[in-house]
């Protein structure tokens, strides 16, 4: 039997008054005269039986789900009325997909579902569960019994899982939340939210995910609360010993992921809702970006100046002010005479195209897409069948219903007359959806939800997820050889199947460059890899200084964009006069010098869910004293960088995880396991490659593809133990990847004080296109005698950096230096 706990639960829900602030009404608060709230927590589990992986419990009236999804997953769901919902989920496309073994025990106390892996503990007298692993420790346990409250709003459960918090537990994850990188001690709301110059700690934003790790005595565990309305986190916040996450609808559905490491939380994560597919490596390059450039003698400009000024890029975006007033899918013919001739000569020039589509369109009877979707009922109606109407750029605006797939097909087709004139890639903005002077949807409005009807309460995080996923559907099937490039501001978790995305609309301070930096460690564990910041700032006037940090920072954003508002002063990477430029310069060189790396690391992440960026704390989660660093951070795991963040820094503390590296810029040593004080001129950010990697650069290009490799250049780096680096390389801009039309190359170091070994292994299909490679040998704390390659001696050199130099074939199997 449900029992009512109402008063003595008082404190789950926390302050009144911030909690009026934020439009949660439910406090029991005679003042004011507010309803009296009824919590019903579950009561002693009384039942069960099993179908197939799921097992269900029930005490009497209410009914719980543990389906066993795979060895490290279980999902937990409650039916308050004991009737499941429909099994459903736009972040999870199958629950199933995994074999795992599992087992089942009952005793006097307890319930036990185990997999190979975790156990599930269901305790009979108060309904409590926590999950162990094997030897018992205890990962996640419940403070309190599963609850709920009718919802007298508009009926269904305002649904709560109360969890203990340990006095040690850090929190990471929930997406693109602007604070630090520990949740610890403070709450959320994940309400989809266009901010404008947002500030730091405020809350929501643009994203929506509701995915959390916890860390406590090294071992680490997940948590993702799959339920798209609007949802709350509390970590430790009113009480200490609790953490708690509710809903104001939908069910309480939640995926326990086993750890214990960090990474392997974020992978089984991504083995769920997705990973991002790879990109077009020429969506690795450097972008630039601004509201707007136009007219058509604007844009050619730009893109002459870059090829002039020797600066590399690779796209260029047209925003809002392409459109014929603002009309999607149309081109201002006034500004842009002919898009095909334009978008071809900046394609022979080497510049890809990329625009902003948003969802708002212009109610305008002699406007072909607004006819279409009248016509086929594709705009969104509020409760009383009245169309849904709000006001964005192009003034008096309808919206589609994305959540229905025959609508999301529609739309996708739309890209067609854009795909032929050449464009490249498409920037979905305003998706939160955003409305001027209401925000967003009234929470009547109706959506499809994929059969699954619901009210904007239910489809508004959801509602951008959809819209990307329909134009992401739509590139692929217009141009299926084509890999799509798609950028999106709003994001439910599992959106990085359709999508990068950018932290929309920041500020050009300091403190934003800060800020950005949390942003992208914290949602490239949050299962949204591509991600990137308005390098410079979107809104205000960076200063040089401020400007060439953050193009530094933007090397190491996995989505590198620089973006301004229009009403901003120039902000090209030459607009800081000659020495900046060269600094620019110098950077975004540095971006595409790496690009054989920052490839390989994202074909990582596609493969297998690792996460792009990696705060040092995932690379040594054991230490305590890493929770407290959040400006160091990996890209992949061989490189480490800690961007300047102070205005005049000429130096910074650098903390290096332990082991060996080497500092990029002049190879010199560096112990890790300890802080090292780094000088950072201008010219300089704290960059470091871990010892014993290989490391592929191309030669500087001014755009991807450009030059063909000769030979390609592999940084070795000593090392006294055993590592292995992987090296990823295909066309670059296909699906053929899916059919094995890669190579992936294994390079396994072993070194030694008095000699270096490398091992060489090729898997895939592709061919590369050059012969040889320039190995750079660097480190070698002995003098080189002999180099001897597949048991031949082969010439080497040395470098005035004291670097030995060997040309060797692509095709070498291993290489032996003494
Ligand atoms: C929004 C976007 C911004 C864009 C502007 C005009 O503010 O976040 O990036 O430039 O709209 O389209």
């Amino acid at each position: 039997m449900a029992k009512d706990l109402t008063k003595q639960q008082e404190t789950d829900t926390g302050n009144t008054a911030q909690l009026l602030e934020e439009g949660i009404h439910h406090v029991n608060n005679p003042v004011l005269d507010l309803p009296e709230i009824v919590k019903n927590y579950l009561g002693p589990a009384i039942g069960f039986h099993q179908e197939n992986n799921n097992y269900y419990f029930t005490d009497g009236s209410a009914g719980v789900e543990i389906k066993v999804v795979s060895d490290e997953i279980i999902r937990v769901r409650l039916a308050p009325s004991g009737q499941f919902l429909e099994d459903f989920s736009y972040a999870v496309p199958q629950t199933d997909q995994h074999v795992a073994l599992y087992n089942f025990e009952e005793n006097e106390h307890t319930y036990r579902v185990m997999t190979n892996t975790v156990t599930c503990v269901i305790n009979k007298a108060d309904f409590l569960i926590s999950f162990e692993d094997r030897e018992g420790k205890v990962y996640n346990k419940d403070h309190s019994p599963m609850h709920w409250e009718e919802n007298p709003d508009f009926g269904g459960y305002y649904v709560y899982s109360t969890k203990l918090a340990l006095s040690s537990e850090a929190f990471y994850g929930l997406g693109d939340k602007p604070t630090h990188l520990n949740l610890r001690g403070r709450r959320f709301t994940n309400w989809n939210s266009d901010t404008y110059s947002f500030q730091f700690n405020q809350d929501p934003l643009y994203k929506s995910v509701p995915f959390y790790i916890g860390l406590h005595d090294g071992n680490a565990y997940g948590i993702f609360f799959d339920n798209t309305f609007k949802t709350y986190f509390d970590f430790a916040a009113e009480a200490q010993d609790q953490t708690s996450f509710w809903s104001e609808g939908g069910e309480l559905q939640y995926y326990y992921i086993h750890g214990p490491h960090m990474m392997d939380v974020v992978k089984r994560y991504h083995s769920i809702t997705g990973t991002h597919y790879l990109p077009p490596l020429w969506a690795l390059g450097f972008h630039q970006c601004r509201w707007s450039y136009y007219p058509e003698s604007k844009v050619r400009d730009l893109a002459k100046n870059f090829r002039e000024r020797n600066i590399p890029c690779d796209a260029i975006y047209l925003d809002i002010d392409y459109m014929d007033g603002y009309r999607c899918f149309t081109w201002n013919k006034h500004y842009f005479p002919d898009p095909k001739k334009m978008i071809k000569e900046l394609a022979d020039d080497g510049f890809r195209t990329v625009v902003m589509i948003d969802p708002g369109i212009k109610v305008d009877e002699n406007y072909w897409v607004f006819k279409e979707g009248k016509k086929n009922h594709y705009f969104c109606r509020r409760g009383d069948d009245y169309f849904m109407e709000g006001y964005v750029w192009p003034g008096r605006c309808q919206f589609p219903d994305f959540t229905n797939k025959q609508v999301r097909e529609w739309w996708g087709g739309l890209y067609k007359e854009l795909l032929e004139a050449g464009v490249a890639g498409v920037w979905n903005d305003m998706n939160e959806p955003a409305v001027f002077g209401r925000g967003t949807f009234p929470n009547d409005v109706r959506h499809n939800f994929d059969g699954h009807r619901g009210s904007h309460r239910k489809a508004h995080n959801v509602y951008g997820m959809q819209m990307v996923r329909a134009t992401y559907d739509g590139l692929k099937k217009l141009s299926p050889k084509k890999r799509p490039f798609t950028i999106t501001r709003a994001a439910y978790a599992g959106t990085q199947r359709y999508a990068s995305v950018w932290t929309g609309d920041n500020v050009a301070t300091w403190e934003h460059l800060r800020i950005g930096a949390l942003q992208l460690q914290r949602l490239s564990v949050s299962g949204m890899p591509f991600c990137g910041t308005d390098i410079g700032g979107f809104s205000g006037e960076p200063d040089a200084e401020l400007f060439t940090r953050w193009m530094q920072f933007g090397v190491f954003s996995p989505f590198m964009r620089a973006h301004s508002a229009g009403d901003t002063a120039e902000r090209e990477p030459w607009s800081f006069g000659p020495e900046h430029e060269a600094l620019n310069r110098k950077f975004i060189e540095l971006r595409y010098k790496l690009l054989p790396y920052i490839y390989s690391v994202f074909w990582e992440h596609t493969k297998y869910g690792f996460p792009i960026l990696r705060p040092v704390t995932m690379m040594e989660q054991h230490l305590e004293s890493n929770i407290q660093r959040e400006e160091e951070f990996c890209f992949g795991d061989k490189i480490l960088v800690s961007p300047v963040l102070n205005p005049g820094q000429d130096h910074k503390m650098v903390y290096l995880p332990v082991g060996d590296w080497y500092y990029y810029w002049d190879d010199t040593y560096f112990e890790g396991g300890k802080e090292h004080n780094m000088e950072t001129p201008m010219d300089k950010m704290p960059m470091f490659i871990k010892a014993g990697t290989v490391l592929p650069e191309y030669p500087v290009m001014q755009y991807v593809h450009e030059k063909q490799i000769e030979s390609l250049k592999l940084l070795v780096y000593h090392t006294n133990q055993k590592v292995n680096s992987y090296s990823y390389e295909d066309h670059g801009d296909t699906f053929a990847y899916e059919q094995h039309i890669y190579l992936e190359k294994k390079f396994a170091v072993k070194g030694t004080p008095s000699g270096m070994d490398i091992t060489q292994y090729v898997d895939g299909l592709y061919s590369e296109k050059y012969d040889t490679y320039d190995l750079h040998l660097i480190g070698l704390p002995f003098q080189v005698k002999r180099v001897i390659v597949d048991d031949k001696p082969v010439a080497f050199e040395q470098d005035g950096r004291a670097r030995y130099i060997v040309k060797v074939s692509k095709d070498f199997r291993s290489i032996a230096i003494t």
